[in-house]
């Protein structure tokens, strides 16, 4: 009888220091090769990228330069430069620059030179922003430019576009930067506390062998991982700031396993010299921000989507810049991702405008305070009627990706809608349209503000906005018999024709638009006699 083998385990790594991992190579080499494609599906992003998480943003920002600029008049005579981390897909940058640009024409503060740097360590995400027809009347005022950085080397940053390198002549007032969900994609070490005593925790990778090719793992979802532990004795980085915060956690936790990010640290410190010292940081990611939370953890979870993610210890980070000459404002503990604001060179608690500004968009109402509330609205949209999709929309700052999530269930209910609601979801499109940024195989907004128009009976407005869809849905049957039905209830039967043709052209089945066809051709040659 022939032996039933199941597949093999293969040893990946044994014994491994967290930070030097396969892990991180992998995750590296999943970023580098899949470009944008990341974000098709695979790695989520619109906690991370919404109007409402920029808004509150570019606030932070402005309140900051206003500050900064009371407390040093010279600042106004040098650029003040923003440098976003790990980027990805350019959505989030994309709704920075917007309001940005609003709020400084707005305040009157045009004469601020400001420059927002989307960085990531992949050219293959630089590709996909250049050509990006959303970016380009910000590239073209020079209100943005891209750079390459690795988070985990110290290689120099260069501005593509203005060819400026980041340093110590160029950086004259505090370098803002943005983190978003990027603290939790970079190196950590690991550690446990037992019984007063501090273990490094290391870790061993295995897998199938039907998961192995060439000597790598082909999906790190099938990655099993397992720890070891190793008492530490005498100081572990050689650098009192890292080792004070150990000492700190070796006294006060008393069972646990906690994640300490390296990496971060490693590009707080190049970017602090870069800046004089002198950095405004805010970060969005899921995390730790008290002592109390980070004990009796057990040892790190992995979760895996595409890439892998994990929690972000916020609160070492923050005892990092508190004792550094720094300062840190942590949002009160509560679920979901969590908005922490950095400081070094200066105290938080100086910066009075910057400091209500976090007090109302970090402490209260925060960018995870509204995705919560947003998820619950997105659960049970099919039971809402139009008024409270309206008001979610205007929560949501009319954002396209939400409307997509609706817009059945609204096409599907303006029939037996209020005229006032109806009438103030058609003046709000604009800002619908206004906020597009493509993104692969994603719906079209444009196309679904054409569908808006056409089930209110606004032709003119419907074809307006089918027409700026075609560059982006290109080619479809649906589009071009929508413009026919628009253009023949406009009066416009010539026209008509040529459109349903064209869509009898990319569906030789469909029997409705021959019968449109006809029925046109008949009424067009009676016109005629
Ligand atoms: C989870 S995504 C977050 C993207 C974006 N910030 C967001 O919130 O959606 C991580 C991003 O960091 C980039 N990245 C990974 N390792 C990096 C490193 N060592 N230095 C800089 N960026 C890195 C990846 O290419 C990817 O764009």
């Amino acid at each position: 009888m022939k032996q039933e083998t199941g597949p093999r385990r293969v040893l990946i790594e044994k014994h491994k220091k967290f930070s030097e991992s396969a892990l991180w190579r992998l995750q590296r080499e999943y970023f580098d090769q899949a470009g944008i494609d990341a974000w098709v599906n695979q790695v989520p992003f619109y906690i991370t990228s919404n109007p409402f998480i920029a808004t509150c943003y570019a606030k932070l920002v402005i309140a900051f330069i206003r500050d900064w600029i009371k407390k040093n008049p010279d600042a106004k005579n040098h650029p003040f430069y923003i440098l976003e981390l790990g980027t990805g897909s350019g959505r989030f940058s994309f709704f920075m620059l917007k309001i940005l640009q609003e709020l400084l024409q707005g305040l009157g503060l045009e004469e601020i030179q400001l420059v927002y740097i989307m960085s990531d360590f992949t050219k293959n995400n630089i590709k996909y922003w250049e050509d990006h027809p959303a970016l380009k009347p910000y590239l073209e005022k020079g209100l943005v430019d891209f750079a390459i950085y690795d988070m985990e080397s110290d290689r120099s940053i260069t501005l593509f576009k203005k060819n400026i390198q980041l340093n110590t002549e160029t950086l004259v007032n505090p370098l803002t930067v943005f983190a978003n969900y990027i603290f939790d994609t970079v190196s950590h070490d690991s550690f446990a506390i037992r019984e007063g005593k501090l273990y490094e925790l290391l870790i061993s990778l295995s897998t199938d062998d039907t998961n192995m090719k060439n000597n790598r793992p082909i999906n790190m979802e099938k990655i099993n991982t397992d720890y070891h532990i190793n008492e530490i004795h005498g100081s572990y980085y050689h650098d009192p700031h890292l080792d004070a915060i150990l000492e700190t956690y070796k006294n006060t936790l008393k069972e646990t396993s906690f994640l300490f990010p390296v990496g971060t640290f490693r590009a707080i410190k190049y970017l602090k010299k870069l800046a004089h010292d002198k950095l405004f940081i805010i970060s969005t990611d899921k995390g730790y921000s008290t002592l109390e939370t980070l004990d009796h953890l057990g040892h790190p979870s992995i979760s895996f989507h595409g890439s892998f993610s994990m929690m972000v210890n916020f609160h070492a980070i923050a005892e990092y810049f508190k004792t550094s000459g720094g300062g840190a404002c942590l949002q009160t503990t509560r679920k979901g991702i969590k908005t922490s604001v950095f400081s070094s060179g200066f105290d938080l608690k100086d910066m009075p405008e910057t400091y209500m500004t976090i007090q109302e968009r970090v402490e209260g109402y925060s960018p995870g305070d509204y995705f919560i509330l947003h998820r619950r609205i997105s659960d049970s949209f099919q039971e809402c009627n139009l008024d409270t999709l309206a008001s979610h929309m205007q929560m949501a700052l009319w954002d396209p990706h939400i409307y997509l999530k609706l817009t059945n269930r609204i096409n599907a209910i303006l029939g037996e809608s209020d005229k006032e609601t109806i009438d103030f979801m058609a003046a709000n499109m604009k800002n619908l349209a206004a906020n597009y940024y493509y993104m692969p195989k994603s719906e079209c907004i444009l196309f679904e503000i054409g569908v808006f128009f056409h089930a209110i009976k606004n032709y003119q407005q419907a074809l307006d906005y089918y027409k700026q869809a075609m560059p982006y849905v290109g080619e479809q049957f649906g589009l071009y018999y929508n413009m026919a039905l628009c253009l023949h209830h406009s009066d416009a039967q010539e026209e008509a024709l040529i459109y349903f043709k064209k869509a009898l052209e990319l569906d030789k089945e469909s029997k409705e638009t021959e019968e449109w066809i006809t029925f046109i051709e008949k009424k067009l040659s009676e016109q005629k006699t």
